[in-house]
């Protein structure tokens, strides 16, 4: 589907891309839109009262305004662009959860949570003292849900979880979680980085704290993101960054701050991105949130029946539905596998993947991992499957 909006198809017809979780591929229409701005109208923002600046101002707020209806949620200042998912949880923990938690208090995440939802609780745990739990999961690695309401108790403050991780590819049942977490004064933290863009997200319907994502997973350029947050929640949050663009005023002793969303600009923000993630947002909405999931559900499926009986493959998250699955080849380093794989113009990710935790689950330290996404192909996967039945040549080649 769509494989033709992706210019870089016509560059390298036989690229087979199954990367996406690591990034997606860029469609046209986002690289164009990036191209305008530095071909037609190139300026700075809020800075500046000149045509080109002006119609900069209006291009970010629209994007503002696009991206809260793209995700529903309430007011648009509570939309915040940041450099990514890395950046946003990091600003959530330490402009805002740092000030509130005390030493003792409880935080839930779970050992298949990427890196950037495990260090800055781990940071915190050694600042403060605060104890990070990890919800028990199933043998199929997803949540196991009854246990998470014996494990709260009056120091649990923070339930924190990917919406789909970047290696079972589980989408988590967060209206559960909210029903769970109900009246009992805890944050709830919704790591979207492998969600948004994929599935539909109604921040009103899920009613989490805060909620984030990185636009390069979805088609926007790298270096933006965005960070949600209850506005009452935002309001407490302090800036990350202090500098231009983000002060009201300030004189020798005193300084205030800009409101919402401005209090959170420090510098010169990526323009560009914000740019590409508005042409990204109208890209999946021209396409159909549902119509994107229904087409990577389904080749996820195809994926699985055609990889499923290769000799010596081992595949560790059976149940997936959201385009990502890794593997391993029997006493084959997964590196030396994507290597291999590359030689065929296959493109995997292979080691951790940034979860590092996830080896205490599966017992092994790294695999190799097909993530899918739109551009993908039956015959991608059958590709692949060629590729990876060439088993003499695996092991003559690797071993
Ligand atoms: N978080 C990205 C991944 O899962 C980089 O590959």
């Amino acid at each position: 589907m769509n494989k033709e909006d992706f210019p870089i198809f016509l560059n390298n017809k036989n690229l087979v891309y199954l990367d996406s979780s690591a990034t997606s591929l860029k469609p046209r229409k986002v690289i164009e839109e990036i191209n305008k701005y530095y071909n037609f109208y190139t300026a700075n923002l809020h800075r500046g009262d000149y045509d080109n600046a002006v119609t900069v101002n209006k291009k970010v707020e629209e994007t503002r305004k696009l991206v809260k209806e793209f995700l529903n949620a309430k007011h648009e200042e509570e939309i915040i662009f940041t450099s990514g998912a890395t950046e946003s949880l990091n600003m959530i923990v330490f402009s805002f959860m740092k000030n509130i938690l005390n030493k003792d208090d409880e935080v839930l995440i779970t050992k298949t949570e990427h890196a950037s939802n495990v260090l800055p609780w781990l940071v915190l745990e050694k600042e403060l003292g605060i104890k990070i739990k990890y919800i028990p999961l199933k043998d199929d690695l997803t949540i196991d849900y009854e246990q998470i309401e014996s494990m709260i108790n009056f120091k649990t403050k923070v339930i924190s979880i990917a919406h789909i991780t970047n290696t079972i590819g589980d989408i988590r049942d967060l209206n559960k979680i909210k029903e769970l977490i109900k009246n009992k004064n805890i944050y709830f933290v919704v790591d979207g980085a492998q969600s948004a863009g994929h599935i539909k997200v109604d921040l009103q319907e899920i009613d989490c704290d805060f909620y984030l994502f990185s636009g390069h997973k979805m088609y926007a350029d790298t270096g933006i993101g965005v960070l949600y947050g209850k506005k009452e929640l935002l309001e407490r949050t302090l800036p990350f960054k202090y500098g231009g663009g983000m002060n009201d005023t300030y004189d020798l002793e005193n300084y205030s701050l800009k409101p919402l969303p401005y209090k959170f600009d420090a510098g010169t923000v990526n323009i560009s991105g914000i740019l590409s993630l508005r042409a990204a947002v109208e890209y999946i909405n021209d396409i159909g949130i549902d119509n994107i999931s229904k087409y990577i559900s389904d080749l996820s499926y195809f994926l699985y029946e055609s990889v499923k009986d290769i000799e010596n493959i081992k595949i560790y998250n059976k149940n997936f539905n959201t385009g990502i699955m890794i593997f391993n080849i029997d006493k084959i380093f997964s590196q030396d596998l994507s290597v291999f794989l590359n030689k065929y113009n296959i493109c995997v990710r292979s080691g951790n993947h940034c979860s590092k935790l996830l080896k205490d689950l599966i017992l092994v330290g790294n695999t190799c991992r097909i993530s899918l996404n739109i551009y993908n192909t039956k015959e991608d996967i059958l590709k692949l499957k060629e590729v990876l039945n060439k088993q003499e040549e695996i092991y003559n080649n690797i071993i």
